[in-house]
């Protein structure tokens, strides 16, 4: 999409004009908006408290949950924009994976996805299989009122990783194993994943989310050609498809600094650096007319309120001259994060940059 971003259709209103969605646009802001990825979650006591005896999928169906979790470190750290409470593989669980988040290890796929009958096991997401989704949206868009709720999906590439290992991975093995060797199925698998992908931001969107954010956390590991050649026809396919709502598009990656330019072509209207390339070359990568999110490391928050206040100037410093900076971490919050670091993190970005 090209030029000034036009109303989103089905977010409310009064959460138009607030700092993130003008940031995102390139609009002036009144202060540099903050949230961060991971935000809700295990760094939380109430989160932890609130989540005994119920297991992270099982967490994702129920609305009222979703809305108290989404809704938890926003009231806690006063940041400028909630992230919905879910996981990437809510989609893929939706239409029937045998999948199952295990605690400490992440998304475990019991029959992992390789061959071409495996490719008939992803069906098409209808809104009706991610009805608890609409109907948390919704009740999430009531209680937010000004501050944009931001729906997310996985990114074909990072979705596929998970199918077709099994499981989380170093390596990428058996992912990079199909992508070579069988580029057709390759190709096929990430269009199946990038229809689905698209029609559960839809969802989202259509009930009230005033931005999305596709997460591509694991295509770091890839070189420039092969991410052009093997999954930007994917993630642009995801971009496009959403287009039209007119709702700002945020794409990020882990180790992605050389693809960052691609991954800006591939249709995002803000893209997010993680901490290994400063702010104002990231920018530099992304090219023009698009906005910068990041991107302190996540780490940094263990250090004294001193070091992680150095640490975020410089991230406002190389911001400075950019048109559209959203500040984040450079990747989620880790889970033994003190939640006052951040709150103070929030606090400090606000005033450093109140004009
Ligand atoms: O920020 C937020 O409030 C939104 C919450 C959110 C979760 N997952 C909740 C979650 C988001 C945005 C995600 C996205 C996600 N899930 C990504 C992309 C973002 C990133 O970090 O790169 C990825 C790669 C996943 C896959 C996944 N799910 C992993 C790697 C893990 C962690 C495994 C672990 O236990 O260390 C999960 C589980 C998960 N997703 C948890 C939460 C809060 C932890 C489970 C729990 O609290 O019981």
């Amino acid at each position: 999409m090209t030029g000034q971003q036009p109303t989103a259709s089905f977010a409310p209103e009064s959460a138009r004009d607030s700092a993130f969605l003008k940031a995102c646009r390139r609009e002036p802001v009144p202060h540099t908006p903050v949230w961060f990825m991971r935000q809700a979650g295990r760094s939380l006591p109430e989160y932890r408290k609130v989540r005994e005896g119920i297991a992270m999928l099982d967490s994702c169906m129920r609305p009222e949950l979703v809305t108290e979790i989404t809704l938890q470190p926003v009231r806690r750290h006063n940041v400028d924009a909630a992230i919905y409470f879910s996981d990437i593989v809510v989609p893929l669980k939706a239409i029937g994976i045998d999948l199952d988040i295990k605690p400490g290890v992440g998304p475990v796929v019991e029959r992992p996805i390789r061959s071409r009958a495996d490719l008939e096991r992803l069906r098409d997401l209808t809104p009706e299989d991610v009805s608890y989704v609409t109907e948390a949206v919704r009740m999430l868009v009531g209680e937010l009122g000004s501050t944009p709720l931001i729906g997310f999906a996985g990114a074909p590439f990072t979705l596929a990783s998970y199918l077709v290992e099994g499981g989380p991975s170093r390596n990428h093995e058996h992912t990079k194993a199909l992508m070579y060797g069988d580029p057709q199925l390759w190709a096929d698998l990430l269009d199946r994943l990038a229809e689905i992908t698209a029609a559960f931001l839809k969802v989202q969107i259509e009930a009230g989310a005033s931005a999305v954010q596709l997460f591509d956390s694991w295509v770091g590991a890839l070189a420039p050609a092969d991410y052009r050649r093997s999954v930007m026809p994917a993630s642009a396919k995801v971009f496009e498809a959403v287009a039209g709502y007119g709702v700002p598009r945020i794409h990020f990656g882990v180790g992605t600094g050389e693809l960052l330019g691609l991954m800006g072509e591939a249709g995002a209207d803000v893209v997010g650096a993680d901490w290994r390339v400063p702010l104002d070359e990231a920018a530099r990568r992304v090219g023009p007319g698009k906005a910068i999110q990041g991107n302190i490391d996540p780490a940094v928050l263990f250090a004294p309120r001193e070091a992680v206040e150095t640490k975020a100037r410089e991230v406002l410093d190389a911001a400075a001259g950019l048109e559209g900076h959203i500040f984040n971490l450079g990747h989620g919050v880790l889970p033994n994060t003190e939640p006052e670091a951040l709150t103070r993190l929030v606090e400090y970005v606000h005033e450093q940059t109140a004009r």
